[in-house]
């Protein structure tokens, strides 16, 4: 019996998807690299309050904790975290799951539509997805000014009668700047007599370097009122996977968040938030707290001790646990610091975050973070140091032991865009020898080869059954062994780890239970196989008759694309192939034995698909005459995402090797000017 999901309405946050964290963490799990790109540390969380939280729950703290927190935590940080500044522990203080819960609660409760939020770019990308789901207006504020200090003057001219909310972080993730005196002073002028509120993200907060001063809004005499101050337990006791974070702000303000976090969260990790309210009032807990910062301090100077010498360049982090370094000498021709990344994580075993992916007002640059045992970071100095730069013109003046800045505000000198991220295709329409594997693979291997010997491509696109051709007896499927795989997915997964590309194509296959299937397989050279069985069978062929359909729709994610999975007749069936977000597919691949006679149905519809789904499009057809006597003009197309060929075979029917560069910018910029996916109508499939 099929079970059919609710469709989905209309997504809250159609600009959302997976961030550039979860991407790049993932991509380092699968190819075994040094994860320096995510912000969690691996030093251990203290033993004591481990024990603390372990007795806590031996002591029955197992239930509900209260809605606003434990008050012993809470009486904590009002009196100790927060000396001076006369927080009321019962109506000024709230605990929630992590810091991003309460930042969360405190933006929704105070913005209304079409409020205005000033934000520092680049800056945690929390704030703006969090701002717009309460359809107020982000104004983005370069984060430094011309001296490479935070820019007091730009924040302060954001502020106009509109604003309800300007965000601040500090220390900065990712760039660990701080907050100047000056800057408070300029806010508070800018502010007297407004409606609207500062919310200080402070959750490296003691982590300040080099015996620098880092000012708070919270103790600023003009601030203290309109000020909104939240904090993780996460960061400073090296428990991110805890979750626990607070909020200080005024009771009126703090009444209506916890209205919003009541029906959020309402309360969190009750044992967690009793052991930490004991193990804070040790002097251990006083201590550690006292010496988290300079702890920090010799890690990122260990970091940088170990990169001199190199051609990274790198303006020291003044707080927090990140460090940003300039990549521009070891950029390729025409590559991003996203594609640098990508690259390093795959071939040089460490995983770094790319500056691109926080705003464009940025030169190419990298973060690192340095929240690791000694151990893991001299691992990573030795992976960085291992990488060698490309341009070596401006070494020279990049490495002496003082460095020059690495990054500029966008007024001082005009910023450099990071370069397109680019996704090269060849798509190989072949005839089929009938029903002989080893003989297609052989000539598709020789094609391969030759193709990307000519001109390199990250994704090569086959034909559907591209073993066998179209063969409609079970005997001509390939037998799965138990871990599904057969001859051709392992040679499939050789070709992409040899040639350094995505091989897609399908193959008729029998799983070990005798299911036979019309699968595709994607087959990564990070040696990730992804499958989608063919779900449309064609019935007027009896496929049907011969094959199991699939039921699900497969969307690859990979090397920061979404590629959906398509196979022929599943061409004529469009609600199959919507792209109905939260995150819409960049990229359809349809493989195919379309045979001659419609083969204008097969270019109109990949068109239309284009167009209706704002999408790239790569169309593989086989060439030739069939052992059935059907002939296949090939026509195999690559359109862009206004349905635009980028590359078209035509229709003569001979082997060719399509090839075309998808730029995702340029897809990513299209669909922003042109939001028509926002208004699809969302359909289930039955
Ligand atoms: C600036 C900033 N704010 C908030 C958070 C979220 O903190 P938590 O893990 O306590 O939710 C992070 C986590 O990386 C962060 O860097």
């Amino acid at each position: 019996m099929k079970h059919v999901g609710p469709r989905l309405p209309r997504s809250n946050m159609p600009h959302v998807g997976t961030t550039i964290f979860t991407e790049m963490s993932a991509l380092a799990a699968s190819c075994g690299a040094l994860n320096i790109a995510q912000g969690f540390p691996d030093l251990e969380t203290p033993v004591a309050l481990r024990a603390a939280v372990a007795l806590a729950m031996e002591r029955g703290h197992n239930q509900y904790a209260p809605m606003a927190g434990n008050r012993d935590l809470r009486a904590w940080l009002a009196d100790t975290y927060h000396v001076g500044a006369g927080y009321d522990p019962d109506t000024e203080i709230t605990v929630g799951a992590g810091a991003s819960s309460v930042l969360f609660a405190a933006m929704t409760a105070l913005l209304q539509p079409g409020d205005e939020v000033v934000v520092q770019d680049p800056g945690y990308d929390l704030y703006i997805p969090v701002a717009e789901l309460n359809h107020a207006h982000v104004v983005r504020v370069p984060l430094l000014d011309s001296d490479g200090a935070m820019n007091a003057a730009g924040l302060a001219s954001a502020v106009g009668p509109r604003t309800r909310l300007v965000v601040l972080n500090s220390p900065h993730n990712p760039t660990g700047q701080l907050t100047t005196p000056d800057m408070l002073d300029a806010l508070a002028d800018v502010l007297e007599g407004t409606d609207a509120w500062l919310l200080s993200d402070e959750v490296y907060g003691p982590m300040v370097h080099d015996g620098r001063d880092a000012p708070v809004p919270w103790k600023h005499p003009r601030l203290r009122n309109r000020t909104l101050v939240a904090g993780s337990f996460g960061k400073l006791f090296h428990c991110t996977g805890w979750k626990i974070g607070w909020i200080a702000a005024p009771a009126a303000v703090t009444a209506e968040l916890r209205k919003v976090h009541q029906y959020d969260v309402f309360s969190t990790g009750a044992p967690i938030q009793a052991g930490l309210a004991s193990y804070l009032r040790t002097p251990e807990a006083h201590v550690h707290l006292e010496t988290v910062g300079a702890v920090y301090e010799a890690k990122r100077d260990r970091l940088l001790r170990g990169l001199e010498g190199t051609a990274f360049t790198w303006t020291p982090a003044q707080g927090g646990y990140f460090q940003v370094v300039g990549v521009r000498n070891y950029l390729k021709p025409g590559e991003s610091d996203g594609d640098l990344a990508r690259r390093w994580t795959r071939e040089n075993g460490v995983a770094t975050i790319p500056m691109g992916s926080f705003g464009n007002a940025w030169e190419p640059a990298v973060r690192l973070c340095f929240a690791k045992e000694d151990a893991t970071l001299d691992r990573a100095i030795s992976l960085l140091r291992a990488i060698s730069p490309e341009g070596l013109a401006s070494i020279g003046h990049a490495n002496g032991p003082f460095h020059e800045p690495t990054h500029r505000p966008t007024h001082a000198s005009p910023p450099t865009a990071p370069e397109p991220s680019a996704l090269r295709v060849v798509a190989l329409q072949e005839p089929l020898v009938w029903q002989a594997p080893a003989s297609n693979r052989t000539h598709f291997e020789a094609r391969i080869q030759a193709a990307l010997a000519a001109e390199p491509a990250e994704l090569v696109v086959l034909p559907e059954m591209f073993t066998t051709g179209f063969a409609m007896n079970p005997e001509a499927a390939e037998e799965l062994d138990a871990e599904g795989h057969s001859m051709t997915s392992r040679w499939m997964l050789d070709v992409a780890r040899r040639h350094n590309a995505a091989v897609a194509g399908s193959v008729a296959v029998t799983t070990p239970e005798g299911h036979a299937h019309n699968r595709m397989w994607f087959a990564t050279p990070e040696g990730d196989l992804h499958a989608y069985d063919k779900r449309h069978l064609f019935t007027l062929a009896g496929e049907d008759r011969v094959y199991n359909a699939g039921t699900e729709r497969v969307e690859v994610a990979w090397r920061g694309w979404r590629i959906l999975l398509q196979i022929c007749y599943d061409l004529r069936f469009p609600g199959f192939v919507r792209n109905h977000g939260p995150q819409p597919y960049d990229l359809a691949l349809f493989v195919a034995n379309w045979p001659e006679p419609r083969r204008d149905a097969w270019r109109t519809l990949l068109k239309a698909r284009a167009i209706e789904n704002q999408c790239f499009v790569v169309g593989v057809n086989r060439a030739g005459t069939d052992a059935n006597g059907h002939r296949y003009t090939g026509d195999s197309l690559i359109l862009d995402h206004a349905g635009m060929a980028l590359a078209d075979a035509g229709g003569d029917g001979e082997s060719k090797a399509l090839r075309a560069t998808l730029v995702r910018d340029d897809l990513v910029a299209f669909r922003r000017k042109l939001p028509f996916l926002d208004d699809a109508d969302r359909f289930g499939v039955r």
